[in-house]
């Protein structure tokens, strides 16, 4: 095999979604060279396995993608599956691993963070059951990382990625597939296509901005050429390798257009956005957003009514800081609650273990066990399938989904770029404090229960400790400090606020409005603007 000498970087640490650089540090020498053989030697693949290989079609996708190629041949693998134009959504991506029983899969992204040639890159190793590779994983590829000599690549002419086909590179097979055609098929078997068709041939209107990422060609040839829905209903819908210069995160902030266009008099019936890579979902209905939080307890509410659900949810799996909404379905539906520390690969577990089966965080992402990351469109899909059975607006679904569980109104207020000591300060001196918490006034506000949240996985008895403050008043409201495990630069404080009224309480507020007593309440208990010199949070979703 042709062994290239190499020498170890230093800084290739996987993170909570695998290695995330500025795309300049991808392009020194041997960068990704380096981090591909890290994970092929420590995954340990067996002679002649298949691997999965496809990214969000950002800038620098296509020079890794072929190193890829090029190094899975040097490395013993017998096949390569990567989707044309070197494009997979991470949901897709996930799909196609379970699909064809791969080894694995490199997924090439860095989320909704910027592209381009000043922006963001990211390589991803997900594991045989279609999710993230596991702590263990990544700890050992890091540390593989570190003492690399060498690494091994074919060298030879460049697979054309934009033709569909299979070709042989030394004697392993790559073949190049739609990236979209495994995902819709399985999207046909979840959710009613017929139904959904019909609503829209009824003139339901439908807006989704796939914000010039990876779902532009799924939204594409789902929404506008399976359901029919008409030429426009995707916007900005082919992926550009710098996201047109905006950062591809469906938030209030980044899809201010789509908000802009759903608050309109004339605003079409249902607008939703997905991320970079696909796996995050907006959803806003007209004249009315949906928090992520409450998507997923209406989601969870009314699954049953699509097909791939209709035999009723196992359980239903919430990170700690996403809202309590779901927490009151599931009590409904007399099913199992997880909370689990935020990052999707906790939801992994009780997913394989058939424990759960819907999932979701406040950071727009929800999905189900049809595979092991969130997904965007999937969401979307739900939320048609749903609407097209009930025959209601998304205003008239939240409005009964309120009177019947009662509203959490929720907000996550984030404090960026603050200097760690600071950030670590605040932090520790709340935890300190934790213990005489309970029973103290602040307004009207009565704290019953504060604690710094520990998780132990159910499946496996692993144990997480520290993954955030959590302070819970009387009656079913809270806050949550919690600083950001992906933040690049400094430190982010994350807070997040809820708060509940019952199905008989004031369920009309503003939610600005309806959490200023939470908000001066964070301040009095964690002086929030001395500690960080600031007088606002940088980033309100
Ligand atoms: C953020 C989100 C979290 C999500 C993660 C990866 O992590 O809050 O829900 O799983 O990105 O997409 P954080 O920066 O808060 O650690
Ligand atoms: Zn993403």
């Amino acid at each position: 095999m042709p062994n290239i000498a190499t020498i170890p970087f230093t800084d290739q640490k996987p993170g909570t979604s695998g290695l995330r650089k500025k795309v300049v540090e991808f392009q020194q020498p041997h960068y990704a060279e380096n981090f591909i053989q890290s994970v092929f030697d420590v995954i340990g693949a067996p002679a002649g396995a298949t691997l999965i290989v496809g990214g969000d079609g950002r800038f620098h996708n296509r020079t890794v993608v072929q190193i890829a190629v090029r190094m899975a041949a040097a490395n013993g693998f017998g096949r390569v599956v990567v989707g044309r134009g070197g494009i997979l959504s991470t949901p897709a991506a996930s799909h196609l691993i379970r699909k064809r029983a791969a080894f694995g899969g490199l997924i090439l992204s860095a989320s909704h963070n910027p592209g381009g040639p000043e922006g963001d890159f990211g390589i991803k190793y997900n594991v045989g059951n279609g999710g993230p590779a596991p702590e263990k994983i990544t700890d050992a590829i890091f540390a593989r990382t570190k003492t690399i000599t060498q690494f091994s690549r074919l060298d030879g002419p460049d697979v054309d990625l934009d033709l569909e086909g299979e070709v042989s590179v030394g004697g392993m097979i790559v073949e190049v597939v739609d990236p979209v055609a495994d995902y819709a098929a399985l999207m046909e078997t979840l959710f009613d296509f017929d139904a959904i068709r019909s609503m829209i041939a009824r003139g339901f209107r439908l807006s989704f901005d796939a914000m010039h990422a990876v779902t532009g060609p799924y939204a594409h040839a789902i929404l506008e050429q399976r359901l029919g829905a008409p030429q426009g209903t995707v916007v900005n819908g082919s992926p550009l390798e710098d996201f047109g210069g905006h950062h591809p995160d469906p938030n209030l902030v980044h899809a201010k257009e789509l908000y802009d266009r759903m608050m309109a008099p004339d605003a079409p019936d249902f607008g939703a956005a997905s991320d970079g890579d696909g796996d995050r979902n907006l959803i806003i209905g007209r004249g009315i957003f949906v928090t992520p939080s409450d998507s997923l307890a209406a989601l969870a509410a009314n699954a049953q009514l699509a097909p791939g659900y209709a035999g009723g949810l196992k359980g239903i799996a919430r990170s700690m800081p996403t809202s309590q909404a779901a927490d009151r379905v599931a009590a409904a539906l007399g099913i199992p609650i997880f909370e689990t520390p935020t990052g999707w690969k906790f939801f992994g577990t009780l997913l394989d273990a058939g424990m759960a089966t819907i999932c979701g965080e406040e950071s727009a992402g929800t999905g189900s066990d049809h595979i092991r990351e969130k997904d965007g469109l999937w969401a979307v899909l739900l939320w048609l399938n749903i609407l097209a059975v009930r025959d209601v607006s998304v205003a008239e679904l939240m409005t009964e989904h309120w009177r019947t569980y009662g509203r959490t109104y929720y907000a996550r207020h984030d404090y960026e770029g603050l200097a760690t000591e600071g950030a670590d300060a605040l932090m520790a001196d709340l935890r300190a404090r934790l213990a005489e918490l309970p029973g103290r006034r602040l307004g009207d506000l009565v704290v019953g229960m504060a604690d710094d949240f520990a998780y132990t996985d159910p499946t496996d008895g692993s144990a997480s400790n520290r993954q955030g403050i959590r302070i819970l008043f009387e009656g079913g409201s809270r806050i949550v400090f919690r600083l950001s495990g992906t933040g690049t630069e400094g430190a982010t404080l994350r807070l997040y606020l809820e708060r509940y009224e019952p199905a008989d309480g004031r369920l009309e507020l503003v939610t600005g409005e309806a959490l200023a007593p939470l908000i001066a309440a964070a301040e009095t208990l964690a002086d929030i603007r001395t500690r960080t010199g600031r007088e606002a949070p940088d980033v309100i979703t």
